[in-house]
């Protein structure tokens, strides 16, 4: 249920094929030297997914679908139910695994849909998604025809909810994600390039925001096509929000800069033609509370008297997607 088999087959044929020297035993470790006390819960729940072949699946749809009700008997449905209980929270999607409706806590596709337009095509090109959650927008890249759509995400939880539906797609599908942070993808080899970064809701929660922009970097080359979504706010140039404690009730969110600092801590970090594509106040539709997710969302992380404000008194959530290349 794990295997990267149909992974390593592919990097076969692709320039990426020399990182197969030592992906396979760094991808293994990630997963099983963890020490993810969850981990065998997880790996009895794959397990109890019904072994049948999907009638049909959509990924270049605003709900991933796979499967139809009626590919299942009574049991397999309830099994399955039970497997996909078991990897709550769904944060990102919508998804429909045979007929049962995820209705994730974001809908992931009104976010693809502000940005796929701006993208260069996808077809045949080789695209990194930094932190990739259960890699709903990789899938829709893979729909675009990329030749991989490689998904990375820390998130074991996150990895089994994309090996669910990885089950049932066919083997060639190019379309995956590794278990491992940005700055603990297995490098080791020089030109490891990508021709599309996409790197979204990450930035503000790195230390070290300069250092990140540095390390997409690396995963590119002359060329290649950055989209970097972060969290900004209002103000001048060099202006950046460092919350004291938490943003939106959120322990780990570090700099929350300017547009116009964003741009230019890009700039200085060598990416070319820098340009905004998109700004969006995120609702409480796009972000809600729902069974498959958590009983607390945005509405709850925002002050209830003014809902451009957070709880804690900071500007409400405004993304800016920007694309630069190298
Ligand atoms: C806010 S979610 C964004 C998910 C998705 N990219 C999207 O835009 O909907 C942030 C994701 O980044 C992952 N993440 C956090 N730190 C990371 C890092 N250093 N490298 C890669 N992914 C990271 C988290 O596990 C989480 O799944």
């Amino acid at each position: 249920m794990l295997s990267y088999d149909n992974l390593y087959q592919l990097l076969d044929n692709t320039r990426l094929k020399r990182w197969l020297n030592f992906l396979p035993q760094d991808t293994h470790a990630a997963i099983f030297e963890s020490n993810n006390g969850n981990l065998q819960t997880w790996l009895d729940a794959m397990e109890k997914l019904p072994d049948v072949e999907p009638s049909s699946f959509s990924l270049n749809s605003d709900t991933i679908k796979i499967g139809e009700e009626s590919d299942l008997n009574a049991e397999q449905k309830a099994n399955l139910i039970a497997a996909l209980e078991i990897f709550k929270p769904w944060r990102k999607g919508p998804f429909d695994f045979f007929g049962t409706y995820i209705d994730s806590e974001w809908q992931s596709d009104w976010k693809w849909n502000r940005i796929k337009d701006h993208l260069s095509p996808l077809k045949n090109r080789l695209v990194l998604d930094v932190g990739c959650g259960n890699g709903y927008h990789s899938a829709r890249i893979a729909a675009e025809g990329a030749q991989l759509a490689l998904g990375i995400d820390p998130g074991l939880k996150f990895i089994m909810q994309h090996k669910v539906a990885r089950k049932y797609l066919p083997k060639e599908t190019p379309f995956h994600i590794l278990p491992f942070p940005l700055e603990g993808l297995p490098t080791g080899i020089k030109n490891l390039n990508f021709d599309t970064l996409l790197c979204m809701g990450v930035l503000y929660h790195r230390k070290s925001p300069i250092e990140h922009l540095y390390q997409l970097k690396y995963y590119m080359k002359e060329g290649s096509e950055l989209l970097l979504e972060t969290l900004v706010v209002d103000g001048p140039l060099g202006y950046s929000l460092v919350p004291d404690d938490r943003y939106a009730k959120m322990t780990n969110v570090w700099f929350l800069p300017s547009i116009l600092t964003l741009e230019q801590w890009m700039k200085r970090c060598g990416f070319k033609n820098i340009r905004l594509v998109d700004t969006n106040q995120t609702s409480a539709q796009e972000q809600h509370p729902t069974p498959w997710a958590t009983p607390e969302s945005l509405e709850h992380f925002l002050d209830p008297k003014d809902k451009n404000k957070t709880v804690e008194g900071h500007p409400a959530p405004l993304r800016a997607s920007i694309i630069a290349e190298l």
